[in-house]
């Protein structure tokens, strides 16, 4: 019969319908079935090549294992919930296709390294496609970023303005955040291209197998060490889903500086209509959902990363069911990130940046005090002491409603003879950015030679 399970044989009571639906992954794991045909199709080329399969058995259950993945490419395949999850569906179809021949697939391998090796194949290609979506997103804040090479805004410590950069640098400093996410995720994919396959059940198996035969067949660095590891750990999805979570952090951070940005009293960015909504009372309203949105499932991802981690750490050696609870939180943080870095690639390019809202918040709050301070420094002032004179300065600035390029010469010498005329080369925001010209500084130059450097680094990337 189609749908008896594979394992029915030592039962002799039906599986009650409630546990039944239960303990079904089907409705979630079909997500792998691409996965688990290239595996089980290397699985039945290895049989064949080491004798156990013959090479008619061999490629006649490749081709239904092939037709099998044109069914359900197409929408034409039935799942079946007592068949329980993808593996079994997909192995008792094939049974179905092209009888008892089909039966000889599972020779030497269990769904337990059956499982581990589809998982790690799918968050293979998983990491690439969330490497791939971070460049672009970095590709396209270099863009910015070098439109805005020269553009003053301003630095804040504590959300207080603290001293001025350019607009551009900030924006360097998202690309650096995602540069370490994309870096660790090329790490994740390191340790995750290693092959479970042919650790059976949890002991191996008796078949003369080559694993890596298979392993290569299947793209794997190399097949898993011990076989009780292969088919237990999840480390590797935990590892991406951490990966993820930082990843989300930093673009959490982002969407709340746009959000800032966005809102009436910064008012240096306009994001466009596409990526805005409306209220349904408050007609002058144009709100930042997106940005809102890609902060609020950081937090998702955050409490997968703690699922998992939590999924593990119980478990003895070596598979135990808990292990079926791994795929949802991995599916549903691959397309979080995914879903968070294509919309932000889309966002970021289509934003207007208000120049001179930018250049007049960056030349307030007395944003180039530091600047006269290190002036007094090279006057041969003590930095302690020219910190004291800068700050009187400021006071003075502060109780007579003016900035520091406001008061003159003759009031700035009463505070220190050791004041001159060219003070006020320092204390515009131009000069204040012109002096910060060393590496990994704001100065403009600096920027368009840090824009060139990530323009190579990204290469490696291949995009
Ligand atoms: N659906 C199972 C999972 O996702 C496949 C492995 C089942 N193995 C077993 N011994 N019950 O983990």
């Amino acid at each position: 019969m189609a749908n008896e399970k594979p394992w029915s044989g030592r039962f002799t009571e039906p599986t009650d319908a409630v546990v039944e639906n239960f303990t079904a992954s089907v409705k979630f794991d079909r997500r792998l079935y691409r996965h688990d045909i290239m595996g089980s199709i290397a699985h039945a080329r290895m049989l064949a090549h080491v004798g156990v399969l013959t090479e008619k058995d061999r490629d006649v259950i490749i081709k239904g294992l092939q037709d099998i993945e044109s069914e359900i490419d197409a929408g034409n395949f039935a799942w079946s919930t007592e068949l329980e999850d993808v593996h079994m569906n997909i192995e008792a179809r094939l049974i179905v296709r092209i009888g008892e021949i089909g039966k000889k697939l599972h020779t030497g391998r269990s769904r337990n390294d059956q499982v581990a090796t589809d998982l790690r194949l799918y968050l293979r290609d998983g990491v690439d496609a969330v490497i791939r979506a971070t460049v672009t997103l970095q590709n396209v804040i270099l863009d910015l970023a070098e439109r805005e090479a020269n553009t003053p805004a301003p630095g804040y410590t504590h959300l207080q303005i603290a001293q001025p950069v350019t607009f551009g640098h900030h924006l360097l400093a998202w690309f650096e955040m995602l540069a370490r996410d994309a870096d660790r995720l090329s790490d994740c994919r390191r340790r995750l291209n290693i092959m479970p396959l042919g650790a059976a059940a949890l002991a191996g198996t008796s078949f003369p197998i080559d694993r890596s035969y298979a392993a290569k067949l299947l793209g794997f660095d190399a097949p898993a060490e011990n076989s009780l590891d292969a088919v237990s750990d999840r480390d590797f999805a935990i590892e991406f889903v951490s990966n993820s979570a930082l990843l989300m952090t930093h673009l959490s951070r982002m969407s709340e500086e746009l959000v800032l940005w966005s809102s009436t009293p910064f008012d240096f960015v306009e994001l466009s209509d596409a990526y805005c909504t409306g209220s349904s009372i408050m007609p002058q309203k144009k709100n930042p959902d997106v940005p809102e949105l890609v902060r609020g499932k950081t937090g998702r991802v955050y409490g997968h990363l703690v699922a998992l981690l939590t999924l593990m750490k119980g478990q003895p050696l070596a598979y135990n069911k808990d292990n079926q609870e791994d795929k949802e939180p991995v599916f549903d943080t691959l397309d979080t990130v995914l879903g968070s870095l294509q919309v932000f690639a889309g966002m970021i390019p289509s934003m207007t940046v208000k120049r001179e809202n930018l250049a007049r918040a960056a030349a307030s709050g007395f944003s180039t005090a530091t600047d006269l301070a290190d002036y007094l420094v090279r006057q041969g002032v003590a930095f302690r002491d020219a910190h004291e004179i800068a700050g009187k300065a400021v006071r003075l600035a502060i109780d007579t409603e003016r900035d520091l390029t406001q008061i003159d010469i003759k009031e700035y010498r009463k505070l220190t003879p050791a004041i001159g005329e060219d003070v006020f080369d320092v204390l515009s925001v131009e000069g204040s950015l012109k002096a910060r010209a060393h590496l990994g500084g704001t100065a403009p130059v600096q920027v368009q030679a840090a824009i060139i450097r990530a323009r190579q680094r990204i290469k490696k990337f291949g995009q």
